[in-house]
């Protein structure tokens, strides 16, 4: 087989390409009406009173962390096992970073450690800002513990929803805003649909919901209610700096027609896991992953972990000679806090968050997306399982 298959790819249809190609042809291409368009559609798939769409999932963040307040000094806890952004939102705002170890089965934030954690900061008389949870691979975090702390301490609480569009949380697929403040959503190809590069950000929370969006274009406003004067129609104001943080209209009308087609790619993300599970479950080398009760996966990844620590099979020299057959995975993720900046700034080292830590080791994101064919999947988890028997 000579295809090069990678974690993840995006599915365009004709009726993607001409959807963005009317866009092109009529009178608005930046932000305009399909962009509000998208903005309800994503409102009535998620059940959020509010959506805001912006450039990227990184700018989503970022506004939800200025929206939220957060400032020098607060605290905002995340997990490691998250892509950068996640983290780096609160550093964008000047708050402080902390972890919390993930949950070795559902591979998201632990609520008891989170407790432990808030418990060890009160007894320090300091109290956290906010929780940014991350619905890791698409499996959602345990939103009612999450709840509950939140209730007990008295903290924000953001969903990282980027990986679990579709997910359902007690047969509830608009879960995500009912349990967070803000939920921030990223239309990068790999991800379930996409823009190309886009994201949107879903709230319940009316006066959130104004912050992001006068935030995402430059801090501008016309809302007559907060103007200081009005010299005309063209009068604005500017009460604090924003950003361009707009998604064009062309996007969104990819993101419209996309939309109409997440279940049918749930359905296949889905039949794909379910393949892969098979596979691997029985062979005592692989950790598939785990899927709590009252969960649905989205799947947006497919985690699986191999024991090369057990195996004593080096990881890198798998990537390679799986790499040769056409099979590139991904890691997902270096557990943030052991990035320079964090080890720097903050002093994380190895060895504080473990479950993390150990999760990284054994780790490899296989191809999981829409046009995967049966064959393909056959020849994949194949080249997996005959490129292990080499190697041992
Ligand atoms: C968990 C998580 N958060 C945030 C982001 C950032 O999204 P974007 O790439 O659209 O900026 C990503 C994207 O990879 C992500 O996976």
């Amino acid at each position: 087989m000579n295809k090069i298959f990678y974690y993840g790819r995006q599915s365009i249809f004709d009726e993607d390409i001409s959807a963005v190609s009317d866009v092109l042809k009529s009178d608005f291409i930046t932000q305009g009406p399909n962009a509000q368009k998208f903005e309800n559609e994503l409102s009535n798939f998620f059940g959020s009173k509010y959506a805001t769409v912006v450039a990227n999932g990184t700018a989503g963040l970022h506004l939800i962390a200025l929206a939220l307040g957060w400032k020098e000094g607060d605290i905002v806890i995340t997990s490691p096992i998250t892509f950068l952004a996640s983290a780096n939102c609160a550093i964008y705002a000047g708050a402080n970073v902390d972890f919390v170890d993930i949950n070795e089965k559902s591979y998201t934030i632990d609520p008891n450690k989170l407790e432990d954690k808030v418990k060890t900061y009160l007894s320090k008389n300091k109290k956290i800002k906010a929780v940014v949870a991350v619905d890791y691979a698409g499996h959602p975090c345990d939103w009612k513990a999450l709840n509950s702390l939140k209730n007990k301490y008295d903290f924000q609480l953001v969903n990282d929803f980027c990986h679990a569009l579709g997910a359902e949380y007690d047969n509830d697929i608009q879960y995500a805003v009912k349990y967070a403040d803000a939920v921030n959503l990223s239309f990068h190809p790999v991800k379930h649909i996409t823009t190309g590069e886009g994201g949107a950000i879903l709230t319940n929370d009316e006066f959130l919901d104004k912050k992001v969006k006068i935030l995402r274009t430059h801090g501008m406003t016309k809302d007559e209610s907060i103007l200081e004067k009005n010299d005309g129609p063209w009068y604005y104001e500017m009460h604090e700096p924003g950003f361009n943080y707009r998604i064009t209209d062309f996007q969104c009308a990819l993101g419209i027609s996309q939309l109409k087609k997440l279940n049918k790619f749930l359905e296949q993300r889905r039949f794909i896991a379910s393949f892969y599970n098979r596979c691997f479950k029985d062979d005592k080398r692989f950790i598939i992953p785990h899927v709590a009760d009252n969960v649905k996966h989205a799947y947006h990844i497919y985690p699986l972990q191999i024991k090369f620590d057990e195996l004593q099979i080096d990881k890198k020299e798998f990537y390679y000679r799986l790499k040769e057959k056409g099979v590139v995975f991904q890691v997902h993720y270096i557990p943030v806090h052991l990035q320079p900046f964090y080890r720097k700034k903050f002093g994380f080292k190895e060895g504080d968050f473990p479950n993390a830590e150990l999760f990284y080791k054994r780790e490899i994101s296989i191809p999981i997306y829409p046009s995967l064919l049966e064959e393909d999947l056959f020849y994949i988890s194949d080249a997996i399982k005959s490129t292990l028997d080499k190697m041992q």
